[in-house]
């Protein structure tokens, strides 16, 4: 099995199989559910899930707020954006941020000392802050794809320590300040004291309820609160107070044992971790990677880490009190009491969505460098009814202490029988409504497999289809208009779909048509003007359940009537994903991860070019206002 070509969930999948079941089992789960489905969800009225979005659309035909034609879909090897808009290239997988440092070569793909002071690979969430002046971007770098780090050796693997040292200096976070040069164009400020790589092996501080546990020990760190690096940097946040967050997702994939028959403890396999190396390789160039030597080292990983972009010369901090899963991005929002509430997804198949809420209050002026120390953690339940609420995770609600319940997040949000969800992505908290959406990206085993807990639950209201590979975007009301609340109203605003192929659920709701349609959104954010900017990490195959969506793309919605636009076209092969705004609202920043990750592009250079995860600007080629 090449084990490039699958995705980290499946990967996970392959090396933790899930439990058999007999065949009777597996007919009766999916009539089950399909009746569920069908007779349950569709009789009480998948409409009802879904908020009048026909209606609504018929009002958007009056006059919308996109301000842009639709882009059609294609599977074209570049970016593709509405007429009256331009796009360029800010910062590359390998560019430079000091000088003195070997640009990309395409023959080598860089070094271990190139890469580790260049930007990383697979760029994904981002975000951009601006003090006295200056602009500063900090961008986690997720991933690679070995078969593009390492294309220059056979088969795409690391032929020896030092190509394992680049793929590891590949991971972490850029951080750079940006400025507009002579004809406008942004570009990294080389040499600039701001900037700063922070790797897999940059030091760090585990913070919060679980600092100093004794699963958090090891031989290299005796206290349990100094930690070296984070990697899998999937989403991001960004506080209020100025500090980026950087959210670790499959750092389980990392792990491996030089003895494979190695048994990692049930705990580890929850989160996926193995003693079979996925192809990184790390544990033969550092032994904190060797699980069998190093049970512990995977439980400091797995957190949201805050960074302050202005001191390169600051020591990141795990916030344990924000809990450890497969985190996605960190929604940061102030709640009607003052509170920072921070919400969470744990993008896993049946994982689930949670919640954090501050002990202390957010202060405009004050000092709120501890808010995310300390606080309450929650994890949704989502009932039919179209009410949902937020479960307390607590030693009496878990039967498990403060430091557990940060450490295994998962096992405590099983116990008090959250929702599983399909896959929660990205959060986004509207500016302008006290409401919130997460992106639900797909979930094949949905009513067909349990999840990792053996959490079985069927297809239910935000997750209502049996084996769902186009995903959703649900969003809540708090109660109050307060995101501190502990009950909520929900609702689905969109349901991904083909409805050229299907004329059942899978065809999508209303507001899906053969002009917008998608499938798996991923990242995604509002702007200041509350339209939602919708990323997408899905199928490209453009056949079959997908014929018609081409490549990945980005869309624009409109949350208030429903609609949904098309707004750009990435290159083949890629993931649209990270985003965010220039202060003067006059730039957008769009990431493009892995184009050609099966061999298939040369974005964005052309040619026989290695093609090149980056950073893109578009802007209005009238100058104007974009989101
Ligand atoms: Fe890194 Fe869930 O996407
Ligand atoms: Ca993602
Ligand atoms: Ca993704």
């Amino acid at each position: 099995m090449d084990h490039e070509d699958l995705s980290f969930d499946e990967h996970d999948e392959l090396l933790n199989p899930r439990p058999e079941e007999t065949d009777f089992d597996r007919i009766v789960d999916t009539a089950l559910s399909r009746r569920g489905f069908l007779g349950g969800v569709m009789t009480f009225g998948l409409g009802t899930f879904l908020v009048g979005t026909t209606a609504l659309t018929r009002e958007a035909q009056a006059g919308d707020r996109f301000g842009f034609a639709q882009v059609a879909a294609n599977t074209d090897d570049t970016i593709t954006v509405p007429e009256g808009f331009e796009w360029e290239p800010v910062v590359q997988w390998g560019d430079p941020l000091w000088s003195g440092v070997d640009g990309f070569d395409d023959a080598t793909r860089g070094t271990a000392a190139t890469q580790a002071r260049a930007f990383g690979d697979n760029n994904d969430g981002m975000s951009i802050f601006t003090r006295n002046g200056r602009t500063v971007m900090a961008i986690n770098n997720e991933y690679t794809n070995r078969k593009i780090i390492w294309g220059n050796r056979p088969d795409g693997k690391p032929e020896n320590g030092d190509d394992i040292e680049k793929g590891m200096m590949a991971h972490g976070v850029s951080v750079f300040e940006v400025a507009r040069d002579d004809k406008g164009a942004w570009r990294v400020v080389l040499d600039s004291e701001l900037n700063r790589r922070i790797t897999p092996r940059t030091e760090m501080d585990l913070t919060g309820p679980a600092a100093g546990h004794d699963l958090l020990k090891t031989a290299a760190d005796p206290s349990g609160t100094k930690t070296l690096g984070t990697w899998n940097n999937c989403g991001n946040g960004e506080t209020p107070w100025g500090t980026y967050l950087t959210c670790e997702e499959n750092f389980n994939g990392y792990f491996s044992a030089a003895d494979e028959a190695h048994e990692v403890s049930a705990e580890l396999k929850r989160y996926g971790v193995s003693s079979k190396d996925w192809g990184y390789g790390w544990a033969k160039v550092d032994a904190r990677f060797d699980v069998s030597k190093n049970p512990n080292e995977p439980n400091r990983a797995g957190y949201v880490v805050e960074i302050d972009p202005f001191d390169p010369t600051s020591t990141p901090k795990k916030r344990t009190a924000l809990g450890r899963f497969k985190h996605e991005n960190a929604a940061v929002v102030i709640a009607a009491n003052g509170k920072a509430v921070v919400y969470l997804g744990d993008d896993e198949r049946g994982e689930f969505l949670y919640r954090f809420v501050s002990h202390g209050t957010y202060a405009a002026t004050g000092d709120n460098s501890d808010l995310l120390e300390s606080g309450d953690l929650f994890v949704a339940k989502f009932h039919d009814d179209m009410r949902g609420e937020w479960l307390a995770l607590t030693p009496e609600t878990t039967g498990m202490s403060d430091a557990e319940i940060r450490i295994h997040t998962r096992q405590a949000a099983s116990k008090v029988g959250a929702t599983t969800m399909d896959r929660p992505e990205w959060v986004a908290v509207n500016p302008t409504k006290a409401e919130a959406y997460v992106a639900l990206t797909n979930n094949k085993n949905r009513g067909k497999k349990p999840n990792k807990g053996g959490d079985d639950t069927p297809a239910n209201g935000p997750n209502p289809r049996v084996g769902n590979n186009y995903g959703q975007i649900a969003r809540w009301m708090p109660d109050n208009e307060d995101h501190s609340a502990p009950g909520f109203a929900w609702n689905l605003f969109a349901l991904a779909g083909n409805p050229e192929v299907h004329d059942d659920a899978y065809a999508g709701s209303e507001n899906i048509n053969a002009g917008n349609m998608f499938n798996s959104p991923d990242g995604m954010a509002f702007d200041e003007t509350g339209l939602l900017w919708i990323q997408t990490d899905g199928k490209y195959s453009n056949e079959g359940d997908f014929a018609g969506m081409g490549n990945n793309q980005m869309l624009c919605g409109d949350t208030v009537t429903g609609e949904i636009r098309r707004f750009m076209v990435g290159p083949k092969e890629c993931e649209v994903t990270g985003i965010c705004w220039s202060p003067d609202r006059r730039t957008m920043f769009v990431g493009i991860q892995h184009p050609g990750e099966k061999g298939n592009s040369h974005f964005p250079r052309g040619g026989t070019s290695v093609p090149r995860s980056g950073v893109f600007a578009i802007r209005r080629t009238d100058g104007g206002l974009i989101g």
